[in-house]
C-alpha cells in the first residue's frame, strides 16, 4: 500500500515537472506597418498583428501577450521572464532597421537561447519571415536568403528521410504526417528562400536540422521546415495560421478539412512545449495589462485586405 502510494507520488511529481504550467501564455511580436494600405487605414498606427496568429494560439490552449516594438532591451528581457513561449509572425519588415521588428526579435532570440542553455525551457515558433529572421540571427545577422518566388502557392511538404527524428514531428499523429506529405496544404507567401546550400556554407547545419524542403515557382529548392538541434525552436516558411483563419480568395489558402487538421500540429507543438515552462507573470494584473484581449481587431477581410482581421497599435 505504502509503496503504491509512493509510486503514485513519484509519478505525480514526474507528471507535474513535465507540465510546469496548465495556463500557458504565448508572447507574439508585433509587426511594423510597411504597407500603404495599412497606413491609410490608420495613419497614426505604427504596428499591427494579424488576428489569425492570435486565434491559432488561443485555439491550441494558450493566452496571448502582446510584445511591442521599439522598447528598451530590459522590456524584452522582462516580458520573456513572464511568458511561456514565443511566436514570431511573418510580414515584410527589413532586418537592418533599428527599433523595429528585427531588433525586438534579436533581443528575444538571444535571451531565449540563454534561457534554454540554463534549462529554463522557452520554445519559439517562427513563421515565414519569423523563420527567416531566426536563421538570419543565428548567422550573426549576415544575409543568407536568396530571392525566390512562392506566392499564394499551396504545397505538400517534401520530408527529409529522418524527419520523424525531431522534436516537432516525433509525437505527431501519423495521419497528419500523411496529409502534410501528400496534399498541397501548406500555404506559401514569400519572396525570400533559405537553402540547404547556404545553411551548410555558413556552418549553420550544426545548429539547425532541416525537416522538409520545397520548390518555388521556378523549381528553386528551399527549406520549408527546420528545428534547432539544441533548443525547442522551430521555423516554418509556410503559414499554418492561414488555413483556418485567412479567407482572401487570391491567397489560395487551403481550407479542406485535412488542411485545417494538419495546420494545428504547429500550434499544438508550441503550446505543448510552452507547458514545460514555469514562467508566470509577476502578478495577475500585469498579465491582464499585457494580454491581446485589451485590443479589438478590425474586420479588414471586407476591405479585400490580406488579413481577415487585424489589430492596429
Ligand atoms: C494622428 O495624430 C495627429 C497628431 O497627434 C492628430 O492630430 C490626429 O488627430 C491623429 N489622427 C487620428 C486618426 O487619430
Ligand atoms: C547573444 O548576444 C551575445 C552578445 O552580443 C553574443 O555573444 C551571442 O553570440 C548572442 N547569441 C546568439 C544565439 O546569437
Ligand atoms: C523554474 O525553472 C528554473 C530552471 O529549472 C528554476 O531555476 C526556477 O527556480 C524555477 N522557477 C520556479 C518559479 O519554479
Ligand atoms: C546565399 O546567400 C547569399 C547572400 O549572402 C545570396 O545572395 C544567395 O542567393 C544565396 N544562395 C543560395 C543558393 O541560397
Ligand atoms: C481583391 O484583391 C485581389 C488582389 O489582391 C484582386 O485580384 C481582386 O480582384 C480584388 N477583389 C476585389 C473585389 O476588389
Amino acid at each position: 500500500m505504502i509503496s503504491l502510494l509512493l509510486t503514485h507520488t513519484i509519478i505525480s511529481l514526474m507528471v507535474s515537472s513535465l507540465s510546469a504550467t496548465e495556463t500557458p501564455v504565448i508572447g507574439i511580436v508585433l509587426h511594423e506597418i510597411m504597407r500603404d494600405t495599412l497606413k491609410s487605414l490608420s495613419p497614426n498606427s505604427t504596428a499591427y498583428l494579424a488576428a489569425s496568429y492570435v486565434k491559432a494560439v488561443e485555439a491550441a490552449g494558450a493566452k496571448v501577450a502582446v510584445i511591442k516594438l521599439g522598447e528598451e532591451e530590459s522590456y524584452y528581457r522582462n516580458i520573456l521572464k513572464q511568458v511561456n513561449g514565443l511566436l514570431i509572425p511573418g510580414g515584410d519588415a527589413e532586418f537592418d532597421k533599428p527599433n523595429g521588428y528585427a531588433n525586438a526579435v534579436k533581443v528575444l532570440y538571444n535571451e531565449t537561447v540563454k534561457l534554454n542553455e540554463k534549462n529554463d525551457h522557452m520554445p519559439i515558433l517562427g513563421i515565414c519571415l519569423g523563420f527567416e529572421i531566426l536563421i538570419h540571427l543565428s548567422n550573426k545577422g549576415k544575409e543568407l536568403r536568396a530571392d525566390c518566388n512562392s506566392n499564394s502557392v499551396a504545397l505538400p511538404l517534401q520530408f527529409k528521410p529522418d524527419f520523424e527524428d525531431s522534436n516537432l514531428f516525433r509525437d505527431a499523429d501519423p495521419y497528419i504526417l500523411q496529409i502534410l506529405s501528400t496534399q498541397p496544404v501548406t500555404s506559401n507567401h514569400h519572396d525570400y528562400c533559405i537553402t540547404e546550400k547556404n545553411l551548410t556554407k555558413f556552418g549553420l547545419d550544426k545548429e539547425w536540422k532541416v525537416l522538409s524542403t520545397n520548390e518555388d515557382e521556378n523549381g528553386f529548392e528551399f527549406i520549408s521546415t527546420v528545428e534547432s538541434k539544441h533548443y525547442p525552436i522551430v521555423g516554418v516558411q509556410y503559414h499554418p495560421e492561414k488555413n483556418a483563419y485567412e479567407w482572401k480568395e487570391s491567397q489560395n489558402n487551403p481550407h479542406s478539412a485535412d488542411a485545417i487538421y494538419s495546420a494545428r500540429l504547429f500550434f499544438d507543438w508550441l503550446i505543448k512545449e510552452a507547458r514545460k515552462s514555469n514562467h508566470s507573470f509577476d502578478s495577475l494584473e500585469t498579465q491582464y495589462e499585457n494580454l491581446i484581449n485589451n485590443y479589438k481587431p478590425l474586420y479588414t477581410g471586407r476591405l479585400n485586405m490580406t488579413f481577415e482581421e487585424l489589430y492596429l497599435f
